[in-house]
């Protein structure tokens, strides 16, 4: 496995893969791996037909966190990943400095970023003002480096995985998006980079994400009416809360392929969640 620093390097070596006609397979990652990750990785190396290659990043980009938030403690540990990635199979982890993904000085900035307008207003674009923009910028810039033919994202952020396929389709990158099933601890916890942050009883407390899906599951499966959104907001709001150290950011019932907030909620509604405990923020979502 090569561990390859530079963005001309990697684009070198994407070319040279696709002159030889190898398949490539891209999963970008903040690093920090778990299995969640992993379930990424794998799915990539299924897909790619045999000869084919597999490239995880691993890089923990600036442009999407926000001033106050925790850029700079975001846990890093890229001889560890470099070890996970080699037992996975991974031919190539791409882990550029800030300096090569973000030029600065001489009067050349970096200043042209891409923005996607619709799926990303509501939820983790509401709460994150900025931080889509980020996401799609470093996105569209990975693809133009790593020129992959498929790349893996997780349901674990739905919201970002919607805008990733819709910026591929509007702005016409040749590649497939393959989204991949939220991979989750046995008592419900999906995995997350940011769990780390969990000391003490916080981690039990990080239970009550899992908790308010499971109720709503329940409360859909029992009828087959729909039930009002606001209702059902305000109900898992209390049960989240129940918990001294968690406080919700919000709770969302939407259309899972436009993303827009409905009213009833039925089978088939998607529901999403962002909740503070203590000072961490984790996120999770399902289909009902
Ligand atoms: P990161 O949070 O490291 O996640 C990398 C990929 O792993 C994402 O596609 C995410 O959805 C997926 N993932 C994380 N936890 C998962 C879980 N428990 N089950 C399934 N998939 C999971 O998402 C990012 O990084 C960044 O925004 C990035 C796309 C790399 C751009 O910087």
């Amino acid at each position: 496995m090569q561990i390859v620093r530079s963005v001309s390097a990697m684009q070198r070596l994407g070319r040279a893969w696709q002159r030889a006609g190898a398949s490539v397979g891209f999963v970008p990652t903040m690093g920090c791996l778990h299995a969640g990750h992993l379930s990424l990785v794998r799915r990539a190396r299924q897909l790619v037909a045999r000869g084919g290659k597999v490239v995880v990043s691993v890089y923990v980009n600036p442009t999407q966190f926000a001033p106050t938030e925790d850029f700079s403690r975001y846990p890093r540990d890229l001889a560890r990943d470099a070890q996970l990635c080699r037992e996975a199979g991974v031919d190539v982890i791409f882990a550029p400095h800030d300096s090569q993904m973000y030029p600065r000085g001489k009067g050349a900035d970096f200043s042209t970023f891409v923005a996607e307008e619709s799926l990303s207003r509501g939820m983790e674009g509401k709460s994150r003002p900025t931080h889509f923009r980020g996401v799609t910028t470093v996105v569209a810039k990975l693809f133009n480096i790593v020129q992959p033919e498929l790349a893996v994202f997780g349901a674990k952020d739905y919201q970002q995985a919607a805008l990733i396929k819709r910026m591929v389709r509007d702005l016409n990158f040749p590649l497939k998006i393959v989204v991949v099933p939220i991979f989750r601890e046995a008592d419900g916890l999906a995995l997350s980079s940011r769990n780390q942050y969990l000391a003490g009883d916080l981690r039990a407390q990080a239970l009550v994400l899992w908790r308010a899906l499971q109720k709503a599951q329940a409360a859909v499966h029992k009828t087959a009416r729909p039930l009002p959104a606001a209702r059902l907001k305000s109900e898992l709001k209390r049960l989240i809360e129940c918990a001294p150290a968690a406080r919700l950011d919000y709770v969302e019932f939407f259309d899972p392929a436009t993303l827009a907030p409905v009213p009833k909620v039925t089978r088939g509604t998607h529901m999403a969640l962002a909740v503070f405990i203590g000072q961490t923020r984790l996120i999770d979502n399902a289909r009902l």
